[in-house]
């Protein structure tokens, strides 16, 4: 038995990936922007929720199948778009992709990804959806959402929040902008942190060491190199007045991610957003802006019922999901839930995280005397 299948809840997965992974690599997933005031909150705040239970009520079979942006799925929640997976493990969103399918779950394939989205979208074992950053300009994006459309990926999911990266303290210490400088030099004091991680150094190299940027396709120069991300953010910054361009590419459903008002969340529905993502980037860009928990009541009552309401962003427990749930989403996305998974066995730790939020949704459902997830409503919390 790996030592994954014995993790009990999610925090243990974290401390496996930190034994496994780089403190570079393990610092850039469990890491936020500033103080990390926002990320904290992101988990804290599930604790300011308590449920208010309906007991004896006997029925053993509960219901987790919901429908984001016309998918079923059989798990109220999804993966989200985690850059650089392929980092964590051998082509990690490849394994990522086919581990959320075998759940009858959506994988979400960020831009940023090191694996080749038709290569994912081959490795998927269930619906895909396809997150864009603007890198590389308006062609280079261009040829992405053709490319995903043309894959069979289902949704757009349209990142706002990324004007510029947030400061990631952790990776400025780490060292992480100059182990991808190219530039022995300003690499080597930093390269100790990788060779203390003999099994992970063995499976970057065996995987083609240093990764680039795949679905980034720039006109005249080809594959983007991997290079700070932060830097490469800077200059692809989008607007609500891309949205229209970005629709008329896509030709499908459109995902806004990063909303956290009533202001953005109406944006949205101009736009003709079919879901919208209450998110602040798991507290990796602006410190301080509201946890995403505290920020979906005033979303969910500016849409009104005209687009679907999704939130990520500190799920830690299945509790969570049903907190979120009852707060008026109707599925959460999980970031680094699923990514310390993948940090710490590939396919076998992402399965691992998610079978504990499957079976912990289940049981708190069971608990709270609510046996689908459909029929959650504010009712069943108190605030
Ligand atoms: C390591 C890491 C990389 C991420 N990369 C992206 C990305 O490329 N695009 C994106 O829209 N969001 C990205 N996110 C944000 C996630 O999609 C999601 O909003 C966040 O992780 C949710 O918070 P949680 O990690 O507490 O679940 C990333 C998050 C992490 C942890």
């Amino acid at each position: 038995m790996n030592s994954a299948a014995r993790a009990v809840n999610i925090d243990d997965l974290r401390r496996l990936a930190k034994r496994r992974l780089p403190r570079v690599v393990f610092d850039y997933i469990d890491g936020g922007s500033g103080a990390e005031f926002t990320m904290r909150e992101n988990c804290r705040i599930f604790e300011a929720v308590t449920f208010r239970a309906r007991n004896a009520v006997a029925r053993m079979d509960c219901r987790l199948q919901t429908t984001v942006v016309g998918t079923p799925i059989a798990l109220p929640f999804l993966l989200a778009p985690v850059g650089s997976s392929r980092l964590f493990f051998p082509r990690g969103e490849c394994v990522a992709a086919a581990q959320a399918g075998a759940a009858g779950t959506i994988y979400t394939l960020s831009t940023l990804s090191g694996c080749a989205l038709e290569d994912v979208k081959a490795a998927a074992t269930g619906p895909v959806w396809y997150q864009l950053y603007l890198l590389g300009g308006r062609e280079a994006a261009e040829g992405a959402i053709v490319r995903a459309r043309d894959a069979g990926y289902r949704a757009l999911v349209v990142t706002i929040d990324t004007a510029v990266a947030g400061q990631r303290e952790r990776d400025v210490r780490n060292g992480g902008a100059e182990l991808v400088s190219g530039n022995l030099w300003r690499m080597l004091p930093h390269i100790p942190q990788l060779l203390a991680r003999p099994r992970w150094m063995l499976d970057f190299l065996r995987d083609g060491g240093m990764m680039k940027f795949p679905n980034v396709v720039i006109p005249g120069e080809g594959v983007m190199a991997y290079e700070d991300v932060g830097a490469a953010l800077e200059r692809s910054t989008v607007s609500w007045d891309d949205m229209g361009w970005i629709r008329d590419a896509w030709r499908g459903p459109i995902v806004i991610k990063g909303v956290l008002s009533s202001e953005d969340a109406r944006r949205a529905l101009d736009v003709g957003a079919e879901a919208i993502v209450v998110s602040n980037h798991g507290g990796r860009q602006l410190d301080c802006v509201s946890a995403t928990l505290r920020a979906l009541p005033e979303v969910v009552e500016a849409v009104g019922g005209r687009s679907e309401v999704l939130l990520d962003g500190g799920i830690r427990r299945g509790s969570d999901v049903v907190k979120a749930l009852c707060l008026g989403a109707r599925a959460v996305l999980i970031g680094r839930a699923y990514a310390y998974g993948l940090g710490a066995a590939g396919g076998a730790g992402i399965a691992r995280a998610i079978e504990i939020l499957r079976s912990d949704v289940v049981r708190t459902l069971r608990l709270l005397g609510c046996l689908d997830v459909a029929a959650l409503n504010r009712s069943y919390v108190e605030l």
